[in-house]
C-alpha cells in the first residue's frame, strides 16, 4: 500500500448528491474525506456541520474523515464532531485560546488530533505539541474558499515539519491543503508531504457528467 493518501475535498463537491459523490471519490481510489468546515467569523465562507458528517457515515461511508475546523471558537463543536463520526479532526491555534486542551479535547474524545498552520503562521507551537498530533496540516492557500493558487513558499515549511517529525521519529502525518493538482503534486511529495488535500482538482471538472470521471484525475494524483 501506497504511504501516500489522496484526500478530495468536498467542499467542491456537488452538495445536491454528496453522497454519490464521495462514494464516486472513494471508488475511484481516494483514502481519505477531506470536510471543510467554515463559519463565517474566523474565515469569510460558510459551509457544513456535524450534521452532514453524520449523514455521510449514515449513507455507508467508512473511510476516515478528515475535518477540517475552520471556526472561532473550536472547542465546543469537537464533542459534535466526534458523535458524527469524524476520525481526525484539525483546528487553527489562531482559533484556540488554549492550544494544548483543545488537544486533548479531540484526543479524548476518540478522534485524531491535528494542527493547521496558514501559509504566514510560524510553525513555533509545533515545539510543544508535535508529539500529542496525529497529523500537521499545512495551509498552501489562504483559507476560505477553493480553487486558489498555490503558495510556492510553504514547501520550505514542509520540509521543515518533515524533518521536525524524522528527528523526533513519530508517526504523524504531513498534510497540505490548497491548490494541489496533478501539475504540482510530485514537488509537493518530494517536499515530504503525504497526504495530499484536492478539491477544485478532484470535483471540479465536468460535474454532472460520468462519475467514472474521477478515476483518471486521482490516479495522476
Ligand atoms: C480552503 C479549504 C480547502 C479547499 C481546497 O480553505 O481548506 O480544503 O477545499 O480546495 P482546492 O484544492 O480547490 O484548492
Ligand atoms: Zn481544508
Amino acid at each position: 500500500m501506497s504511504k501516500f493518501r489522496i484526500a478530495p475535498s468536498i467542499l467542491s463537491a456537488n452538495f445536491a448528491k454528496l453522497g454519490e459523490e464521495v462514494d464516486n471519490v472513494l471508488a475511484a481510489g481516494a483514502d481519505i474525506v477531506h470536510f471543510d468546515v467554515m463559519d463565517n467569523h474566523y474565515v469569510p465562507n460558510l459551509t457544513i456541520g456535524p450534521l452532514v458528517c453524520e449523514a455521510l457515515r449514515k449513507h455507508g461511508v467508512t473511510a476516515p474523515i478528515d475535518v477540517h475546523l475552520m471556526v472561532k471558537p473550536v472547542d465546543r463543536i469537537i464533542p459534535d464532531f466526534a458523535k458524527a463520526g469524524a476520525t481526525y479532526i484539525t483546528f487553527h491555534p489562531e482559533a484556540s485560546e488554549h492550544i494544548d486542551r483543545t488537544i486533548g479535547l479531540i484526543r479524548d474524545s476518540g478522534c485524531k488530533p491535528g494542527l493547521v498552520f496558514n501559509p504566514a503562521t510560524p510553525l513555533d507551537v509545533l515545539e510543544y505539541t508535535l508529539d500529542k498530533l496525529d497529523m500537521v496540516l499545512l495551509m498552501s492557500v489562504n483559507p476560505g474558499f477553493g480553487g486558489q493558487k498555490f503558495i510556492p513558499y510553504v514547501l520550505d515549511k514542509a520540509r521543515r515539519v518533515r524533518q521536525m517529525i524524522s528527528a523526533r521519529g513519530l508517526d504523524v502525518s504531513l498534510e497540505i491543503d490548497g491548490g494541489v493538482g496533478p501539475a504540482n503534486i510530485l514537488e509537493v511529495a518530494k517536499a515530504g508531504v503525504d497526504t495530499f488535500v484536492a478539491g477544485s482538482a478532484v470535483f471540479g471538472a465536468a460535474k454532472d457528467s460520468d462519475p467514472h470521471r474521477y478515476d483518471s484525475i486521482i490516479a495522476a494524483l
